[in-house]
């Protein structure tokens, strides 16, 4: 079982604090490069139930807020709420407006009463949270009966190139670590939510070079944060044999970065059966 949460172990997570100062450094970069994750929130836009209307929504871990501002225009009479980590995120958002709302604070411990929303979207970012069970329980309580839970993460698979190239030099950890889909199986199976829809799909990005996906992880604010990762500087040793493993993975269309996206719709049981 893997819920990432003992901090300082290869399996941990990292650091709340970490990550949303490494977040809030990347604010301002941010939105250029996150094509990747336009495509898998509009992906999990799609996925909402048909016909479904939300007069009250709250977009967890918002980032920028481009997911805030999309569902304010899909549910136009609708009061959002727009929440994160990282005040960086919600300085830049509330300057682009989309949620009535911007708090901070965090997924896992949500400062939010009891049935207050009637859809949680929340795109790649609860992968960040060391205890996806808290986060299930958390959207639970503050859905309405009926309410819809939207979320996409990544489990593991993800970065696997990247992962598998560094090991082949050292032997460390440099690539975020992520949970399995086996365990967003059953933690939603175990929640107290309906799991209407559970899949996983993988997204591959092409590079011309290793530092061009590098140097875009750093600007997204999701490059390596786990305790144990390597400190100081890359040797150029290193970062030679890196060059050479990656190489490996080359395709016609360059080096390939496999994303596998946990896409998840779960509904609050409606006791009143409406
Ligand atoms: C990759 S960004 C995604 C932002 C936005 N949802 C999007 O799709 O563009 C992940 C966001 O999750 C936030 N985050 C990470 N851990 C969180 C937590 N425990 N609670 C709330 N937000 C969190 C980060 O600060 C960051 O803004």
């Amino acid at each position: 079982m893997t819920d990432l949460s003992q901090p300082g172990l290869p399996g941990a997570l990292p650091d709340k604090r970490q990550v949303a100062a490494s977040f809030s450094r990347a604010a301002a970069s941010y939105d250029s490069v996150a094509a990747l994750q336009r495509a898998v929130g509009l992906n999990l836009l799609e996925r909402l139930p048909g016909g479904m209307t939300a007069s009250s929504w709250l977009d967890l871990g918002s980032g920028t807020g481009y997911f805030s501002r999309a569902l304010a225009e899909r549910y136009p009479l609708s009061s959002g709420i727009a929440l994160d980590l990282a005040e960086g995120m919600l300085q830049h958002a509330r300057a682009l407006g989309g949620a009535r709302q911007h708090v901070a604070g965090d997924a896992e411990r949500l400062p939010l009463r009891d049935g207050c929303v009637d859809l949680v979207f929340s795109s790649l970012a609860v992968q960040w949270c060391s205890q996806f069970s808290s986060v299930l329980s958390e959207a639970a309580r503050v859905l309405r009966p009926g309410g819809v839970l939207a979320f996409s993460s990544l489990c593991v698979g993800t970065l696997e190139e990247l992962r598998a190239s560094w090991q082949a030099v050292d032997g460390g950890v440099h690539v975020n670590r992520f949970r399995l889909f086996e365990d967003y199986q059953r933690l939603t199976a175990a929640s107290d939510l309906e799991v209407l829809a559970l899949q996983r799909q993988a997204h591959v990005l092409h590079y011309a070079q290793v530092r061009d996906l590098t140097h875009e992880l750093k600007a997204l604010g999701a490059h390596n944060l786990n305790p144990g990762r390597p400190t100081g500087l890359t040797g150029r040793a290193r970062m030679h044999g890196l060059l050479q493993a990656y190489e490996h993975y080359r395709e016609p269309q360059g080096l390939p970065a496999t994303y596998q996206v946990v896409y998840g719709v779960l509904r609050k049981p409606d006791p009143s059966g409406h």
